[in-house]
């Protein structure tokens, strides 16, 4: 047993799982440049006020699960627990909006959250997601809701829901908040304490407690923020399903949706998956208009949305979640053979570009073909004394069995 090992919540990523996650992130990577999105990366800690300022002082992330702490110069700093606003702070840092009305930003990245670990919950897990920067209308909302459906869709997650709300403009929000708060404090013995204190400081984040008496009060008693939401609102709420529909985007729209953190205003998103479990949330995103000014900027409208990879990678068929098999498996056996077999697999690498996996570990010819066939080599090349002393190589096909033998000078010509 190794002496140390990863800390709780974290996981190491080896070769077996690392390549699935390179072809996962160039997959993504693609779509995001189909839809015009460039891509960002913005450093592994900020500012803490940064986060406090743009989640919320009342959220579960800003009071349990940041991990924050003082530099020797006396700077509050935290890892970044989410990446809207570090994506926002780079944006007014590098007055991205001068140079484009529209920014459209995307990222893969990893983040820090003090939770209870679980299978598809981790302290430092990736996100990969997308930040539309500059536009108010609800295209920019259907753009960002279809292409998170559809990177689902290109790796034929099935169970997918997509459900929907809009939660309106802040001002809405501070008349709706006074409606909560008298609804919920006439039962409020029945809440838990942590939504006992909620009610005063930020009534709306009851909706994220998980206990089963607050969810039942909240179903029972509470007045729904759509319900209050203005009739332009409304509208760019219906605009945005219509283009949904259009593009058959399943869809349901869920008026307790929302959503966690406390710079969302408009549309509020999330799809989850039935395969996943009790972590069923594969992405969530919104609108958050207010953001930019809150940190300083110019009244700016934006709308996005985050994904967990390992929710992703767990949602993905296990039968995919393997290495990328090689073309070739060069088996050689003596020592004047390895000699050969070593200076084959660079040509057959750098001149038909194949993926060549070499013997390394001198073990038997028998030992040699299990592993070929292991690791689902399609072809073998076997190098031994006989064929080194004809100048020919034996090239087994791994599928059919069938062997056949090719002078050495035309093996390159061949593949
Ligand atoms: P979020 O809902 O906190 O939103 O996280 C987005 C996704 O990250 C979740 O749906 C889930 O898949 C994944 N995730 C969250 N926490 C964990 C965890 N502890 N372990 C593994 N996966 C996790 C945001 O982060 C917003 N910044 C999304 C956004 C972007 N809104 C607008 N733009």
């Amino acid at each position: 047993m190794a002496e140390f090992r990863t800390i709780k919540g974290t996981h190491d990523l080896l070769p077996d799982e690392l390549s699935n996650w390179r072809r996962i992130e160039s997959t993504i990577h693609s779509i995001m440049e189909q839809y015009g999105y460039g891509e960002i990366k913005t450093p592994v800690f900020e500012s803490t006020e940064l986060f406090v300022r743009s989640i919320g002082t009342d959220t579960d992330i800003v009071n349990k699960e940041m991990y924050s702490w003082t530099d020797q110069g006396g700077n509050a700093l935290t890892l970044k627990p989410e990446l809207t606003a570090p994506v926002v702070r780079a944006y007014l840092q590098h007055q991205l909006g001068n140079k484009n009305p529209l920014q459209r930003l995307w990222y893969f990245d990893s983040l820090f959250r003090r939770e209870r670990p679980q299978k598809g919950r981790q302290r430092q897990f990736y996100q990969f997601g997308a930040e539309a920067i500059g536009s108010p209308h609800p295209e920019q909302d259907a753009e960002i809701i279809a292409m998170a459906y559809n990177i689902y869709k290109t790796f034929d997650i099935q169970e997918m829901n997509v459900r929907l709300n809009s939660i309106g403009s802040k001002e809405i929000r501070l008349i709706y908040l006074d409606k909560l708060r008298i609804s919920l404090a006439k039962k409020s013995n029945v809440l838990c304490a942590n939504c006992q204190t909620r009610i005063e400081k930020n009534a709306l984040r009851v909706f994220d407690c998980k206990n089963p008496e607050c969810q039942k009060l909240l179903d029972e008693n509470a007045p729904l923020i759509f319900d209050s939401i203005s009739e332009d609102d409304r509208k760019h709420f219906d605009t945005a399903c219509l283009m949904l529909d259009n593009m058959g985007i399943p869809y349901f729209h869920d008026k307790k949706l929302v959503r966690g953190l406390d710079y969302y205003s408009h549309t509020t998103f999330e799809i989850t998956s039935s395969a996943l479990g009790a972590q069923d949330a594969l992405c969530g995103g919104g609108r958050y208009n207010g953001l930019i000014e809150q940190l300083g900027g110019k009244s700016t409208p934006a709308v996005g949305f985050a994904a967990g990879v390992e929710r992703l990678i767990l949602a993905i068929d296990k039968q995919e979640n393997s290495v990328n098999p090689p073309d070739i498996y060069l088996i050689s056996l003596g020592e004047e053979a390895v000699v050969t077999a070593s200076k084959l697999a660079s040509d057959l690498r750098n001149i038909c570009g194949k993926t060549v996996l070499l013997e390394t570990l001198r073990r038997s010819l028998k030992a040699q073909m299990r592993e070929a066939g292991r690791c689902g080599a399609m072809k073998t090349i076997i190098i031994g004394e006989d064929e080194l002393a004809q100048n020919k190589v034996i090239v087994k096909n791994m599928a059919s069995g069938s062997q056949q033998e090719i002078p050495m000078a035309d093996i390159t010509r061949f593949f």
